[in-house]
């Protein structure tokens, strides 16, 4: 595996690659890669000739006060997944590269209706940061395919609209989200969590079930997302948001509505944000 921190570099790379008629598949990350990321790195790897991950950690995704400063950064670890996973290259390059006349002074894309509920609304400005950047990326990685994880659902979304509206020609492609044992949707941000707090943090997706069984039994929405948020609190969480919505678009679902839901949790443990969602059958 090839590991690309430069542009023009990746470019060349790539045009070798359309000379030859192969078809591209692209995962774009910031790093710390796990399981999950190499999950979708093998679907990529099954659908395209070559298949190209980034790792970047984009400043302008996160707010003020997160974690930009101290998000782990262990490329050496990356690469080793990466080319174990085989991937051909690992495009990792630095702010300067991304964003080489400023981010703050660049163009930045807003993807409406999707990003003003959830995440967007707890991480102002947030999917604003996460839509540059992908355009961005796809733009110099060129993709056939790109995949992302069901895990952030709301970024899938807003990614999904994205090409749409801007008529970007790349497929978007997700992969399911992937669990620890007890349930824990793995995360990089998992590793913060002290040892009692590992422990309660399952119960995420616990309650994820427990929204879905009650849903199913006919319950009121809004009780039940009343309940799962009391439910976080009394184990110790501070929920952002425990809420049904349409898998589609994120709206509230009308009185009845049982078909096509996702449940979505947001909820910080001790100083950690753990997101995760549940698709409805
Ligand atoms: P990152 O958090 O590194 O995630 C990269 C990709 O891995 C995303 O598509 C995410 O949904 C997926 N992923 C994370 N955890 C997963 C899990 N447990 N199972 C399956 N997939 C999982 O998301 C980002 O980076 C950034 O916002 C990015 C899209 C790269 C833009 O900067």
């Amino acid at each position: 595996m090839q590991t690309i921190q430069d542009a023009a570099g990746l470019r060349a790379t790539i045009r070798g690659w359309r000379a030859q008629g192969h078809m591209i598949g692209f995962v774009p990350t910031m790093g710390n890669l796990h399981a999950g990321h190499h999950s979708l790195v093998k679907l990529a790897r099954a659908r395209a000739d070559r298949v190209v991950a980034s790792v970047f950690v984009n400043p302008t995704q996160f707010g003020p006060n997160e974690d930009f400063e101290r998000y782990p950064r262990t490329l050496a670890q990356d690469q080793a997944g990466l080319a174990e996973s085989d991937c051909d290259v690992l495009f990792a390059p630095d702010v300067a590269t991304v964003y080489p006349f400023g981010s703050d002074k660049s163009v930045s894309l807003h993807v409406p209706e999707l990003t003003d509920t959830l995440e967007g609304a707890h991480r102002p400005g947030h999917f604003d940061g996460v839509a540059t950047v992908v355009c961005k990326l796809f733009n110099l990685v060129q993709p056939d395919i790109a995949i992302f994880g069901q895990k952030d659902f709301q970024q899938l979304k807003v990614i999904e609209r994205m090409v749409r509206d801007l008529s970007l020609p790349v497929k978007v492609m997700s992969g399911p989200t992937l669990r620890a044992d007890d349930g824990l949707a793995l995360s990089s941000r998992n590793q913060y969590l002290s040892a009692a707090d590992r422990a309660t943090a399952p119960l995420i997706y616990e309650t994820l079930q427990q929204m879905r069984d009650l849903i199913a039994k006919g319950h009121a929405r809004k009780v039940v997302e009343q309940a799962a948020a009391s439910k976080l609190e009394r184990a110790g969480f501070v929920p952002d948001y425990a809420a049904i919505r349409r898998a589609e678009d994120l709206a509230e679902p009308a009185d009845g509505e049982h078909e096509g839901l996702v449940a979505l949790i947001a909820a910080r443990l001790g100083t950690t944000r753990l997101i995760d969602n549940l698709l409805f059958d």
